[in-house]
């Protein structure tokens, strides 16, 4: 097993930090459930083998995730990245990929799980969220965290606004995480948590965030 497989529905801008970041070579295929996702012609841009597989094609969800699972498997991945992949998988699929598997969550996990992690955040009047990166286990945006990225909630913060500047920290924790795994540098312990080993480089690849990145 080696490289990743990437899994997207919408614009893909996870997607185009993750190949920025040194890991296009690494990427052996881009699969969206929708066509018009946009995040595919980023990988067009890169040249990494892109599939389309409509869940609306399929009667339930474990028939959608087995056709899936049968495309994901051909390329025989370590890794199985979720980017802004706007489905909730079956435990037949988290089985397949348990410690396979791994997301990305605008939101400092475990407070504000589902969508409009943003919104959440703001009307709870916290004063941080950011972004987790974590194994993903059959309940939904639980699972071993390997990474957190920390945002200040700012006053005037609309969702979008925040979202923005979470966003910004995902670009970079996201391809952080999946180095750090694509080199063995992580260890999950007891299915609960992630050891994650430093080395020296880790600090100039998180660059100007690496005051707000913990793992
Ligand atoms: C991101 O906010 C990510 O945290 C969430 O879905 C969004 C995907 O955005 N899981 P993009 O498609 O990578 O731009």
């Amino acid at each position: 097993m080696d490289g990743i497989v990437v899994l997207i529905s919408g614009r893909g801008s996870n997607l185009a930090a993750i190949c920025k970041n040194g890991l296009a070579s690494q990427i052996k295929c881009v699969i969206s459930n929708k066509a018009a996702a946009l995040g595919l012609n980023i990988a067009k841009e890169y040249n990494i083998p892109t599939e389309v597989i409509d869940h609306k094609l399929y009667n339930d969800r474990t028939e959608f995730d087995q056709a899936l699972a049968k495309i994901i498997d051909k390329h025989n991945p370590k890794l199985v990245v979720l980017a802004g992949f706007m489905r909730i998988l079956s435990p037949y699929f988290v089985k397949h990929y348990l410690n396979r598997l791994i997301n990305i969550h605008p939101s400092l996990l475990p407070s504000f799980v589902g969508i409009n992690a943003q919104e959440q955040a703001i009307s709870e009047k916290v004063k941080v969220s950011g972004a987790t990166v974590h194994f993903v286990t059959e309940q939904l945006d639980h699972g071993p965290i390997i990474a957190q990225g920390v945002v200040k909630i700012l006053p005037n913060d609309t969702p979008d606004i925040l979202s923005q500047r979470i966003l910004e920290i995902e670009h970079t924790i996201y391809p952080f995480a999946i180095s750090k795994i694509l080199k063995n540098h992580t260890k999950i312990i007891d299915q609960k948590y992630v050891e994650v080993i430093y080395d020296e480089n880790d600090n100039s690849i998180l660059g100007k965030y690496q005051s707000q990145i913990y793992y």
